[in-house]
C-alpha cells in the first residue's frame, strides 16, 4: 500500500487516536483497550459462544467473529477493537490442527519433537487456509464504520514455537525449551518457518484492513536473555523489518531483561507487562517508542476506589503523550465488566 492510500485510510477514521498515540503524534487524551477484549469477560459473547460448537467454531464463521469483536467497542466503549481468533491459527495452517478443550486450553493432537515431524509442517498458505480471518477483517471493518480502528495479531515465532513443539499449555514449556538445546538448528528452521508464515498472514490482514498489528510474545518471560535474542528478537526483528505498512506493536510478556535489545527493534510501540516500571521505559525507549500497558489485571478485582486510584497512578507516571493505556497482560475471564468501564471512564477522563 503505498502512502497515500495509507492517510486516506488513517482519515475516514471518526477515533485514530490509538494510530496517532503508536506514531509519536499528539494526542488530546490517551487512548485505551484491553489485551483479550473480545471475549472471555462479556456475558454477550457468551450468549454467542453457547450457540455453538465450540471457540473454533466462533473463530471459524466470520459473520460471529466479526460481531464478538465489535461487542466490547459497543458495550464497553474502548478505542480499539481487535480481531476475534487466536494465535493458534497459524501452527493449524501450518499443518498441526489444535482443539480448545474445555477448562484446559488448546491441545494438539500431533506436535513436533523431531526432523520427521518438521517434515511434516509448511508455510502457511494464508490465501485459503486463514481466509476465513482475512474474510472477518474486512466484514469487521465495514461493520466498525471507522468508529475505531481495529487491530491485527499473530502469536510471535517464538510462542508460537512453544506450543507446536510442546503440543499444548506447559507451566514450564521445558519440551520446547529442550529443543532449543538439543536440536537449536532444528529450532532455527521451525522458527523461519513459522516467521515466514506470519509475515505472509500480518500481510494480508492489513490488506483486509487492520489498522495496526500487534505480536504476543506471551511466553518471552521463561528463556535465559541469551536465548531469548536468539531464538526469539531475531525472528521478531524480520516481522518488524517485513511489515511497513501500519503501526506495529511488540508484547514480550515477562521479557524485562530484553528491554534494551528491543530498543532498536523496527516497531512504533513495546506493550510494558505489570511487572516492567513506566519510568524505566521511557527512560530506555525515550521518546523512540510509544508505550502500551500495564496495569495489573488483578488490579480489576479490587473496589472502585483502588482501581481509580491505581490507574490514575499509571497515567502519571507514563505521562500523556506516546502510551496507549491497557492492561499488562489479557484482561482474566472473571473480571467484572463493570469494573473494565471503571478503568476506562478513568483514563478517558484522566486530566494529567
Ligand atoms: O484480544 C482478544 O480478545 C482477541 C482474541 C484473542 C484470543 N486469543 C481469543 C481466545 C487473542 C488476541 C488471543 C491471543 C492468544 N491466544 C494468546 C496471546 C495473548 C495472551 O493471553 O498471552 C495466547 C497465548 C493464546 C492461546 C490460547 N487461546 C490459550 C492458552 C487459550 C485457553 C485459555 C484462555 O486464554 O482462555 C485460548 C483460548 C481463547 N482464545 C479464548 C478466547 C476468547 C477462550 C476460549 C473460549 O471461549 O472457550
Amino acid at each position: 500500500m503505498n502512502i497515500f492510500a495509507e492517510e486516506k485510510k488513517y482519515k475516514t477514521l471518526k477515533n485514530d487516536l490509538i494510530l496517532r498515540a503508536a506514531k509519536g503524534e499528539q494526542v488530546e487524551r490517551t487512548p485505551v483497550w484491553l489485551m483479550r477484549q473480545a471475549g472471555r469477560i462479556l456475558p454477550e459473547y457468551r450468549a454467542v459462544r453457547a450457540k455453538l460448537s465450540g471457540f473454533k467454531e466462533l473463530v471459524e464463521t466470520p459473520e460471529l467473529a466479526g460481531e464478538v469483536t465489535l461487542q466490547p467497542v459497543d458495550i464497553l466503549g474502548v478505542d480499539a477493537a481487535i480481531i476475534f481468533s487466536d494465535i493458534l491459527v497459524i501452527p493449524e495452517a501450518m499443518g498441526l490442527p489444535y482443539e480448545m478443550i474445555k477448562g484446559k486450553g488448546p491441545w494438539f493432537e500431533n506436535r513436533i519433537r523431531s526432523e520427521a515431524d518438521f517434515k511434516k509442517v509448511h508455510k502457511a498458505d494464508v490465501g485459503s487456509d486463514l481466509k476465513y480471518v482475512t474474510d472477518a477483517i474486512s466484514l469487521t471493518k465495514k461493520e466498525l464504520n471507522g468508529r475505531v480502528p481495529l487491530i491485527g495479531f499473530a502469536g510471535a515465532p517464538w510462542t508460537i514455537f512453544a506450543y507446536m513443539i510442546e503440543g499444548s499449555g506447559s507451566k514450564t514449556f521445558s519440551e520446547a525449551r529442550k529443543m532449543l538445546y538439543t536440536n537449536p538448528k532444528l529450532s532455527h528452521q521451525l522458527l523461519q518457518l513459522i516467521t515466514d508464515s506470519t509475515i505472509e498472514y500480518l500481510k494480508a490482514q492489513i490488506v483486509a484492513g487492520a489498522d495496526m498489528i500487534q505480536l504476543f510474545d506471551s511466553w518471552a518471560g521463561i528463556l535465559p536473555s541469551n536465548q531469548y535474542k536468539e531464538f526469539s528478537l531475531n525472528y521478531i526483528n524480520q516481522i518488524c523489518d517485513a511489515i511497513n505498512e501500519v503501526p506495529k506493536t511488540v508484547f514480550a510478556k515477562g521479557a524485562w531483561f530484553a528491554l534494551q535489545d528491543m530498543v532498536d527493534l523496527n516497531c512504533n510501540t513495546i506493550g510494558l507487562d505489570w511487572n516492567m516500571s513506566p519510568e524505566k521505559g521511557r527512560e530506555l525507549f525515550g521518546d523512540k517508542k510509544t508505550l502500551q500497558g500495564n496495569l495489573d489485571p488483578c488490579l480489576l478485582y479490587a473496589d472502585e476506589e483502588t482501581i481509580v486510584t491505581e490507574t490514575k497512578n499509571m497515567l502519571n507516571r507514563f505521562g500523556s503523550q506516546r502510551h496507549i493505556a491497557n492492561l499488562g497482560h489479557g484482561v482474566y475471564p472473571d473480571t467484572d465488566p463493570e469494573k473494565v468501564k471503571v478503568f476506562i471512564k478513568t483514563v478517558k477522563e484522566h486530566q494529567y
